[in-house]
């Protein structure tokens, strides 16, 4: 028994890349993720924490530069995790921030996985993941409108992006949890990243961690719908 389990490969012998690393659900996540044996490469702002080197963080200041293209390369699956809510706000700068951090440089990071993912060879592009924290504000209230339109879109986009992807996507819609994006959020970081882990152990593609249960109605309708709505509409570019 003990010899057949030695025998099984580690579903999570991978290296990840995650962004917002060292934000609380970023944390978590790192940490989930190295229990279970995945090789963990933290994407932040922030310096690395000082227990780590250098090969297992890369500094970032939310755009697309040659050391993350370099480093997205190696890795088996891309975290994309990192977001701001700017709570209560409504100036055009509070939109432009906002749209850039949770909009713009999260599609940027889709675009440049994919397009990776479809140069490498099938047998490195078999098991690429790309995961998306889009948020449960896809599908409902967060009481911040900017916030709502950044992550709907991302939602969006990444349906359309995943009609024709190289590459599995899995999409993260997570209720409110305690960060320091919300500090009213009823969940733990650490719990809503075990319960993430968990559901990907089980292969699902549409990850919900919600106490909600109109969530897990409407995220996989709204998932449904758009997909149809993307496939009817909009045609693969020739070659993809
Ligand atoms: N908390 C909730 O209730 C909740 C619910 C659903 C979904 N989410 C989503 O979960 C993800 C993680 O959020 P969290 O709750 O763990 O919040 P958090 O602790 O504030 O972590 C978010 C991290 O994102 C990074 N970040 C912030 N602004 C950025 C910018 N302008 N450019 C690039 N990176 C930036 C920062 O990490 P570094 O300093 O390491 O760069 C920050 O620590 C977000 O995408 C959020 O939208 C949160």
């Amino acid at each position: 028994m003990e010899k057949e389990r030695e025998k099984r490969p580690n579903r999570w012998s991978k290296r990840v890349a995650i962004t917002g690393a060292s934000g609380a659900l970023g944390s978590a996540l790192r940490e989930g993720l190295q229990r279970r044996g995945a090789t963990v490469i933290g994407i932040s702002r922030r310096p690395a924490p000082h227990h780590l080197d250098q090969p297992h963080w890369l500094v970032w200041n939310g755009q697309v530069d040659g050391a993350l293209e370099a480093l997205l390369l190696e890795v088996d699956i891309l975290v994309i995790n990192h977001g701001m809510n700017l709570l209560g706000r409504r100036d055009g700068a509070a939109i432009e921030e906002v749209l850039q951090a949770n909009l713009m440089s999260a599609q940027a990071l889709i675009a440049l996985f994919l397009r990776q993912s479809r140069q490498l060879s099938e047998e490195r592009r078999i098991g690429r993941e790309l995961w998306v924290n889009t948020s449960e504000a896809e599908v409902g209230p967060a009481f911040s409108p900017i916030y709502e339109v950044s992550k709907r879109s991302l939602g969006t986009l990444l349906t359309l992006q995943s009609l024709d992807a190289p590459c599995t996507i899995r999409r993260l819609i997570l209720g409110p949890f305690r960060s320091s994006l919300n500090p009213y959020g009823p969940m733990s970081a650490g719990f809503v990243a075990e319960q993430i882990l968990n559901l990907v152990g089980w292969d699902l593609r549409l990850i919900i961690v919600s106490f909600n249960p109109l969530t897990y109605l409407l995220a996989p309708m709204a998932n449904l719908m758009n997909g149809l709505y993307g496939r009817l509409c909009t045609r693969p570019k020739d070659g993809h």
